[in-house]
């Protein structure tokens, strides 16, 4: 597609929002949310001007790993809702201009899953060979030391089974055996069925895993990956007008356009972490963040701007649910809160791509801290600290590290109202909801014509009714600066200049010539509508983006 071309994709010029649904909204007073929850609160997305929701797994499910751990692929989690209920949010989101994309989480199951309990009881059973099973070794232990991504052996030995499996994540998520014809064949005809019931897409959980060689030890963007994304979407994409975005934790800008380049005919494009990974350290991962660098973080996201350019799409985003909320990781969620949630949202809105909002984001909500053990409810965190543990890091450590990069501080409820429990739930919720919500809530962000969620709209607004936003090439400046993010956007005649201090501090900035800033601020703007050039002063802070 060229830059110019006025029949784009709409998920080209759409904002994605994430719902994590257990925190989302609690109608039932049972301190979980709930799909009637989301149904009640659509109007504020749509006021918010999303065209699509990621719905993060809301399918029958133990929760062990928060509905990552799918127990039927064809059901609603009681504590959800039931598929009336599904039904009713498909219907209630496209009336307001909002698709529903569902979460695909098929490199594995639960191990309550009715083809696991199958294929665990019989060696003749037909599920036997969807997943992955393996005799234990020569001395009776699991047949490689292979490690869970959640902490622990990836092999599990099953009695029943008289075989060890693999769990590449934990022990309750065995993997599926992708090289089987029949599972593929189970998964394309679920992914129709959702179609059918009209879903605008799906996020592809772990996606680069499933055409991995276990044998050779190659996980991560195996043998076979692209064979079946290319099966996939012969069989459930082709001639749909649906989004797919794959979530990868190996992709590269080298391989990213064999996900998403227009002749591959497999995604619409990848989640990719390198940026998020630019903040974490080499041997402790997550658990020790690397001091705040920017500059690093901006060779990532730029570069792959650039690796993108001509050929597939970025997803843009710095949050989710398993990545710490961004104002608190890459703002300041103290007395620049609110600049700096504002901030962080326009340097990464208009660069060029589908920018996803993580519940909350969009009144610039914060982490929660977390302060014991007891009050940890996540598997990855709670698996890692027996790990970290072992190899002699202390709980202090490991808690610095939780609180900065762990999941459950993300996850916390949404922050409705100054009501109980955030406006939340009537009941007791499911985690601690976190004690700021009484000075940070959507009622009152939204209030203010300053706000956090009024900055969004505009943000989002401006993607979708100006192609230069959408569309417009991108060039980075000023790559070193280690306060500053600086780039413009060029369609045509038409050009965007944006400049931010991503930091606390006045900082003084030598605007490079190919910036000019000139023009038409985009209404959040507060500078004057001259040129600026030469050296420009910038506030803690401080967002400028004017377009001409
Ligand atoms: C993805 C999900 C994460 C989950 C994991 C295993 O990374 O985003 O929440 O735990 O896959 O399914």
């Amino acid at each position: 597609m060229t830059e110019t071309e006025t029949n784009v994709p709409w998920w080209q010029t759409a904002t994605g929002y994430q719902i994590w649904p257990r925190s989302f909204q609690d109608t039932d007073g049972d301190g979980i949310g709930d799909l009637a929850g989301i149904v009640a609160r659509l109007d504020h997305l749509a006021d918010l001007g999303v065209g699509f929701v990621w719905l993060s797994p809301v399918y029958a499910s133990p929760q062990r790993d928060m509905g990552y751990d799918i127990s039927d692929y064809r059901a609603i989690a009681p504590e959800y809702g039931t598929l009336d209920d599904m039904d009713r949010l498909i219907a209630e989101a496209r009336a307001r201009g909002i698709g529903i994309v569902m979460d695909l989480v098929v490199n594995h199951t639960s191990d309550r899953h009715a083809w696991f309990r199958a294929a665990r009881a019989s060696r003749g059973a037909p599920e036997r060979d969807w997943y992955v099973w393996r005799d234990a070794g020569p001395d009776g232990g699991p047949p490689t030391d292979l490690r869970a991504c959640f902490g622990g052996p990836a092999w599990t030995w099953s009695e029943e089974a008289g075989q060890y499996y693999l769990g590449y994540f934990s022990p309750f998520q065995p993997d599926l055996n992708w090289q089987s014809p029949a599972l593929r064949q189970q998964i394309w005809e679920m992914m129709n069925w959702w179609f059918a019931r009209g879903i605008a897409g799906f996020r592809m959980d772990v996606i680069s895993l499933i055409g991995k060689d276990v044998d050779a030890g190659t996980f991560e963007e195996g043998p076979d990956l692209h064979r079946f994304l290319r099966e996939m979407h012969r069989q459930t994409l082709r001639g749909r007008d649906v989004v797919t975005i794959g979530e990868s934790w190996s992709v590269s800008r080298d391989t990213a356009r064999l996900y998403c380049g227009a002749d591959r005919e497999e995604l619409d494009m990848v989640f990719q972490f390198n940026h998020i990974k630019a903040g974490w350290d080499d041997t402790h991962g997550k658990w020790k963040p690397r001091p705040r660098d920017l500059a690093a973080l901006k060779d990532e996201l730029f570069g792959w701007q650039e690796a993108l350019a001509d050929d597939g799409w970025n997803a843009l985003f710095l949050s989710n649910h398993d990545l710490p909320r961004q104002v608190s990781k890459y703002g300041d969620d103290g007395i620049w809160r609110l600049r700096s949630a504002r901030c962080l949202a326009t340097a990464i809105h208009l660069m060029k791509g589908t920018p996803f909002v993580y519940q909350g984001e969009e009144i610039g909500m914060p982490n929660t801290r977390v302060a014991a053990l007891e009050q940890l409810r996540d598997l990855e965190t709670l698996g890692h600290w027996d790990e970290e543990r072992a190899r002699g890091t202390s709980w202090d450590a490991f808690l610095a590290g939780a609180n900065e990069n762990g999941r459950d501080t993300s996850r916390t409820p949404v922050h409705w109202s100054d009501a109980p429990n955030a406006g939340f739930s009537t009941g007791t919720p499911w985690i601690g909801v976190n004690p700021d919500y009484p000075r940070i809530n959507v009622a009152r962000d939204r209030a203010d014509p300053d706000g956090v969620f009024a900055h969004y709209q505009r943000l989002i607004a401006a993607r979708s009714g100006r192609r230069l936003v959408s569309h417009g090439r991108f060039r980075g400046l000023a790559r070193d600066h280690p306060r500053v993010v600086a780039y413009i956007r060029e369609l045509d005649q038409e050009r965007l200049s944006v400049v931010a201090n991503l930091s606390g501090e006045v900082t003084e900035f030598d605007v490079p010539d190919a910036l000019a800033i000139a023009g038409e601020p985009l209404s959040w703007s507060v500078r004057p509508r001259d040129r600026i050039d030469g050296r420009l002063v910038l506030e803690p802070w401080e967002a400028i983006a004017v377009a001409r």
